[in-house]
């Protein structure tokens, strides 16, 4: 779907555009683990102002490849929140249930303002409307792996994004 070239253009251009509208504001960058860790790796290189980084843990999906609606926090940032500005970076907005879920868990924190980049805008199976300020790619619909984006936690480690055989994608 994606090659790493074309990952690494879009990356940049995010890092440009986020760089600008953060610029003399206090950033901390909160990635969700464990889909985004590539990528945020990745933005966080390609900004161009201070930042602080952190990471989340959200799971819904066990083994299976679609949304249960219930979405748990196994893991919290753990720097402070309260006045900072939070950028969440996600690898992919599917049904919008993980996103949902962690704006509330920001807000209720406290924070000066939430924003979501999501590499992936996935829009064929929103449940939850929820908004992506920063979407890297838009997506209409199948299930997706490599660059961080697992399948039963294969497949993370490919450098470009694959959309999976739908034969091989049990629901
Ligand atoms: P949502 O709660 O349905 O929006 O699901 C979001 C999470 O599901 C993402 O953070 C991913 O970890 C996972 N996910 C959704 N779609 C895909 C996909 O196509 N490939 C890999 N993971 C996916
Ligand atoms: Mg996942």
């Amino acid at each position: 779907m994606f090659s790493a070239e074309q990952i690494a253009l879009r990356v940049a251009e995010l890092g440009r555009q986020i760089s600008a509208d953060y610029h003399g504001r206090e950033l901390l960058v909160v990635g969700v683990l464990n889909g985004a860790f590539i990528f945020t790796a990745d933005l966080v290189r390609a900004l161009a102002i201070p930042v602080t980084v952190d990471f989340i843990r959200a799971a819904s999906y066990g083994q299976a490849s679609s949304s249960c609606g219930t979405v748990r926090l196994s893991k919290d940032v753990e720097l402070p929140l309260a006045g900072l500005h939070v950028l969440l970076v996600e690898d992919i907005v599917d049904s919008g249930h993980t996103l949902t879920r962690l704006k509330k868990h920001f807000t209720a924190g406290g924070v000066a303002s939430l924003r979501v980049c999501a590499l992936i805008d996935k829009k064929e199976r929103r449940e939850a409307e929820v908004v992506v300020d920063y979407p890297g790619f838009t997506v209409e619909y199948g299930f997706l792996v490599g660059y961080g984006l697992d399948y039963a936690e294969q497949y993370r480690q490919y450098p470009a994004i694959h959309r999976l055989a739908e034969e091989h994608v049990k629901s």
